[in-house]
C-alpha cells in the first residue's frame, strides 16, 4: 500500500516539476566536449562544467576521446573530475600514451547526483601542439540505495526492515505484523489497533501464533452500538507468561487486562484460555503487556455482540402482555390489553394503551400499567322511577340493574323487568333490544279509588277523594270553570272557558288547582298557564255558536302524579259515544236540589247516559220554538241526560270532563259545553266531542 502510494507520490512531483519548472529539472544525460573540440584546444584554459541529474540518481561519465597534453602527474594540462570538491580523477594523455593518466574505457561513477569537470592548460607551450582534448557523454544511473553499506555514523540501515529500490528514491516498508513509522524508516509493531466497531471481529496478539516480540504493549478497544453486549471468546491456544505464588498465579510481567467500563479490571495470564467472557457491556479494553523478558506465545479471540435482554416485563392482573417469547432483547415492544371489561391505568391516569421499549440499558422503557374494572357510573335517574341493584358493585362491569316505575302512576315504557348491565363500552345497555332508554309513562284514566253504590241522588253525589283525580278547577278573573288533566303540563278545557267577550284571557289570570276534593282547602294554585290553546275554528262571536268548544292550556311546569292527580285517558280517534253508554261527569259548579241551585265547594260528580242525536236535536228545537235562541247542535258535539231532569252539569262545571270507562279505564268522551237551563226536564246538557279533535290535541300538544 505505502509503496503504490510512494509511486503515485512520485510520478505526480515529476509531471508537476516538468510542467512547472522544466528549466530546473537536470538533464538525464548530456555530452561534454573541450573548447574547439575536434580542433586543438587553445592555451591558458580554466574551464569548468557543472553536470548534475535528478536526485536520486547518479551520474556516470563516460570518454569517447581524450586527447591531453601528457605530462606527469597531469601537471601542464589536465581534466579534474570533482564530486563535493572531492577528486574522482585527473586526466591527460590519449589511450597510447606512457605518461599522464587516461581513464581508458572505464566509466566514472559519481557517488551522487552531481560531477564537476575542470579542464586546465598552461601557456608554457612554446610548440604548438596538435592536442584536440576531449569529449564525453554522461547519463544519470539510478542509486540502488537499498544495497548501499549500513552508515558508519551508526544511524542504522536505510529501512529498519525491508528496503526497496524504485528508480531514483527508494521505499522502506515493515514485515507482516509491523507497521511503518512516521519516520518512513523505522518499523514498529501493530498491534491491529484502534478501535473495533463491527457486530463481530478477531483479535490476536502480534505475532501471533509465530513468537512474539519484546516489550508490547498494545491496546485494543472494542466498542459497539449501546444496547449491545460483548462476548470474548478466548480460543484455546492462550499463553501469557505468569508467576506461580503462593497466593497463585500472578500476571507481574506479561498480562492482558480486560476492562470493562464500572468493573474491576481483570488481567489474565497463564497458559489456560479463558475461555467464554460474557462483558455485559458495549465498550471492552484490552490492554496487551509484556516486558524485555520472558515469553509468551500470545492469545487470539473472537468476539461477538448481541442486543441487551430486558427482565420479563411480568404479568397483569385482568390483562394480557404480548408478545410472550423466551427473552427480551434491546428494542423489543410489549404491549398490554386489559381483559373486557377493565381499562388500563397509569399512575392513576387511564390511558388509551400501552406499549413498552426494552431500552440499551436493560430496562424497560415504562413500567406495567394495571388493568382496573371499568364502571359504568350512577345510572342516569329515572324520571318518575327508580333503579334497584340487582347484582354487581359500585356500577361495575356486569352490575346489573333494573329501573321501575313509581306505579300505579306510572307503567315502564317497553316491557317491565328490563335489565340493564354495564357493558364493557361503559354504558348501561339492556337486555332488550327495544329499550334503549328508560321511560315511565302516567297512568291515565285509572283512579286508585273508586266510585262504588252509585246512587240516584237528585242533583249528583259528593266525589269520594282520589276518585276523579284528572279533575281540574280553573279560577279566572271571577270566574270558575272545569277542566281535566290530560297530561304532565296540558290541561283540556272548553274554549268558551279561556274566551271571554271574543278575547282569549291572558294565560297569567288563569289559576289552576288539581287534587282538590273541596275547594275550602283551596290555598294556591297547584299550577299556572304557561300557554292557552284555543281551537282556531272555535268562532262564537254572538254568545251561541259553541261549534269546536275546546281549548288546551299547557302548564309552566310538569305534574307529578299520585293518587290525587291522574291524567284522564285521551278517546281514540272517531270513538263512538253508543246510545246508553254512562258517563261521568263532575265539577265543582252549581248543583240543583229540589228545584234550587246551590253552589258547591265539594267536588261533585253525576252520572249521566248518552243520549240519541236525533232526540236531543228534538229537545233544542223545541226550544228554538218556544222563541228562544239557542245555539244549534253540531256533528262536534253530543248530549247527555235523563229524560226526567234532576241530574246535568251547570255552568260552573263548564270545561269540566265527561268521562266514559272502558275496562276499568276512564277516557275524555266529552267536555261540558252548554245546556239550556240546569237539569231540567226534557232537557240535556251538550258536551264538545272530543273524539272529532284527537288529532288537533296531540298535534298542538307536540307542537308546544
Ligand atoms: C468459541 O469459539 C469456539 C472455537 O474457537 C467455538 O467452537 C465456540 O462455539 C465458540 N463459543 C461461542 C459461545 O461462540
Ligand atoms: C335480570 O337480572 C336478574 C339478576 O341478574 C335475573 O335473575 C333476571 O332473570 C334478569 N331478568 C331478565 C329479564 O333478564
Ligand atoms: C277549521 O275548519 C276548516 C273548514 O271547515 C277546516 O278545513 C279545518 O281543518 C278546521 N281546523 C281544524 C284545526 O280542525
Ligand atoms: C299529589 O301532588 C300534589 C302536587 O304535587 C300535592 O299537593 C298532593 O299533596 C299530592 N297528593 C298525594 C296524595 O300525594
Ligand atoms: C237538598 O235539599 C234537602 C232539603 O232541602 C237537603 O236535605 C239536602 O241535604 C240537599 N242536598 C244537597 C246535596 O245539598
Ligand atoms: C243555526 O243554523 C241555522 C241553519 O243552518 C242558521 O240559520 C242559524 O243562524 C244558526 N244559528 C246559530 C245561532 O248559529
Amino acid at each position: 500500500m505505502k509503496w503504490t502510494f510512494g509511486i503515485i507520490w512520485f510520478l505526480y512531483l515529476s509531471v508537476c516539476e516538468s510542467m512547472w519548472l522544466p528549466d530546473s529539472v537536470p538533464a538525464m544525460y548530456g555530452e561534454v566536449q573541450s573548447p574547439e573540440y575536434p580542433q586543438p584546444y587553445p592555451p591558458n584554459l580554466q574551464e569548468q562544467w557543472d553536470l548534475s541529474v535528478p536526485e536520486g540518481y547518479q551520474i556516470r561519465l563516460t570518454f569517447t576521446h581524450m586527447d591531453i597534453e601528457a605530462s606527469p602527474g597531469c601537471y601542464y594540462d589536465a581534466l579534474t573530475v570533482l564530486y563535493n570538491g572531492k577528486v574522482l580523477g585527473r586526466f591527460c594523455g590519449h589511450e597510447n600514451s606512457a605518461d599522464g593518466h587516461h581513464p581508458g574505457n572505464h566509466p566514472i561513477l559519481s557517488p551522487g547526483n552531481k560531477l564537476t569537470l575542470i579542464f586546465q592548460t598552461d601557456n608554457n607551450n612554446p610548440e604548438r601542439h596538435q592536442n584536440v582534448g576531449f569529449s564525453a557523454q554522461y547519463q544519470a544511473i539510478d542509486i540502488d540505495e537499498c544495497s548501499a553499506p549500513e552508515p558508519v555514523d551508526g544511524s542504522g540501515p536505510l529501512c529498519a526492515q525491508i528496503c526497496l529500490n524504485i528508480l531514483g528514491s527508494y521505499i522502506c516498508s515493515c514485515h507482516h505484523g509491523y507497521e511503518l513509522r512516521s519516520d518512513q524508516r523505522t518499523c514498529v509493531l501493530s498491534c491491529g489497533g484502534g478501535i473495533f466497531d463491527e457486530p463481530e471481529g478477531h483479535l490476536f496478539s502480534p505475532g501471533y501464533p509465530n513468537s512474539p516480540p519484546h516489550s508490547v504493549s498494545c491496546q485494543y478497544i472494542i466498542s459497539v452500538e449501546s444496547g449491545f453486549i460483548i462476548t470474548l471468546n478466548f480460543s484455546d491456544n492462550f499463553h501469557i507468561e505468569s508467576v506461580n505464588t503462593e497466593q497463585g498465579t500472578k500476571c507481574p510481567y506479561h498480562w492482558l487486562q480486560v476492562t470493562i467500563p464500572d468493573r474491576e479490571p481483570i488481567k489474565l495470564c497463564g497458559a489456560k484460555s479463558p475461555g467464554l467472557i460474557v462483558t455485559n457491556s458495549n465498550t471492552v479494553t484490552l490492554d496487551y503487556h509484556t516486558d524485555e523478558e520472558g515469553l509468551s506465545n500470545g492469545w487470539s479471540l473472537d468476539y461477538s455482540t448481541h442486543r441487551v435482554n430486558c427482565p420479563p416485563p411480568g404479568n397483569v392482573v385482568k390483562g394480557r402482555v404480548t408478545p410472550n417469547p423466551t427473552q427480551f432483547f434491546y428494542r423489543d415492544y410489549i404491549f398490554v390489553r386489559c381483559d373486557q371489561g377493565y381499562k388500563l391505568m397509569m399512575n392513576g391516569q387511564e390511558i388509551e394503551s400501552f406499549s413498552a421499549m426494552c431500552q440499551s440499558n436493560g430496562q424497560w422503557h415504562l413500567p406495567l400499567p394495571e388493568c382496573h374494572i371499568i364502571d359504568c357510573g350512577e345510572p342516569q335517574p329515572l324520571l318518575n322511577g327508580g333503579v334497584t341493584f340487582l347484582s354487581g358493585f359500585q356500577n361495575q362491569y356486569r352490575s346489573v340493574i333494573q329501573y321501575h316505575c313509581n306505579e300505579p302512576f306510572y307503567y315502564f315504557f317497553g316491557s317491565l323487568n328490563v335489565n340493564f348491565t354495564c357493558e364493557s363500552d361503559r354504558k348501561w345497555r339492556s337486555n332488550n333490544d327495544v329499550v334503549v332508554s328508560p321511560l315511565c309513562i302516567p297512568v291515565c284514566g285509572q283512579p286508585t279509588n273508586h266510585i262504588t253504590g252509585i246512587q240516584r241522588i237528585t242533583g249528583g253525589s259528593e266525589a269520594p277523594e282520589n276518585t276523579i283525580p284528572w279533575q281540574v278547577l280553573l279560577t279566572i278573573s271571577a270566574g270558575r270553570g272545569g277542566g281535566m288533566v290530560i297530561a304532565n303540563r296540558w290541561i283540556m278545557t272548553a274554549a268558551h272557558v279561556v274566551v271571554h267577550n271574543n278575547l282569549p284571557v291572558s294565560s297569567e289570570t288563569v289559576h289552576i288547582y288539581m287534587g282538590l276534593n273541596d275547594v275550602k282547602t283551596l290555598d294556591h294554585p297547584t299550577a299556572y298557564a304557561a300557554s292557552i290553546h284555543i281551537h282556531p275554528n272555535y268562532t262564537n262571536t254572538n254568545n251561541l255558536d259553541f261549534n269546536n268548544d275546546i281549548a288546551l292550556i299547557k302548564l309552566k311546569d310538569p305534574i307529578t302524579f299520585n293518587a290525587s292527580i291522574m291524567p284522564i285517558c285521551l278517546p281514540e280517534e272517531r270513538d263512538t259515544y253508543l246510545t246508553g253508554l254512562i258517563g261521568l261527569v263532575s265539577g265543582y259548579g252549581l248543583t240543583k236540589n229540589n228545584s234550587r241551585l246551590f253552589s258547591t265547594n265539594k267536588l261533585n260528580y253525576v252520572l249521566l247516559p248518552v243520549v240519541e242525536d236525533n232526540i236531543c236535536a228534538k229537545s233544542i228545537t223545541s226550544v228554538k220554538d218556544a222563541g228562544k235562541d239557542v245555539p244549534n247542535l253540531t256533528n262536534n258535539m253530543f248530549c247527555a241526560g235523563r229524560p226526567e231532569g234532576g241530574k246535568d252539569s251547570c255552568q260552573g262545571d263548564s270545561g269540566g270532563p265527561y268521562a266514559l270507562s272502558d275496562h276499568g279505564r276512564f277516557w275524555a268522551a266529552g267536555i261540558v259545553s252548554w245546556g239550556v237551563g240546569c237539569g231540567e226536564k226534557g232537557r240535556y246538557g251538550v258536551y264538545t266531542r272530543v273524539a272529532n279533535y284527537v288529532g288537533w290535541i296531540k298535534k298542538t300538544m307536540q307542537e308546544n
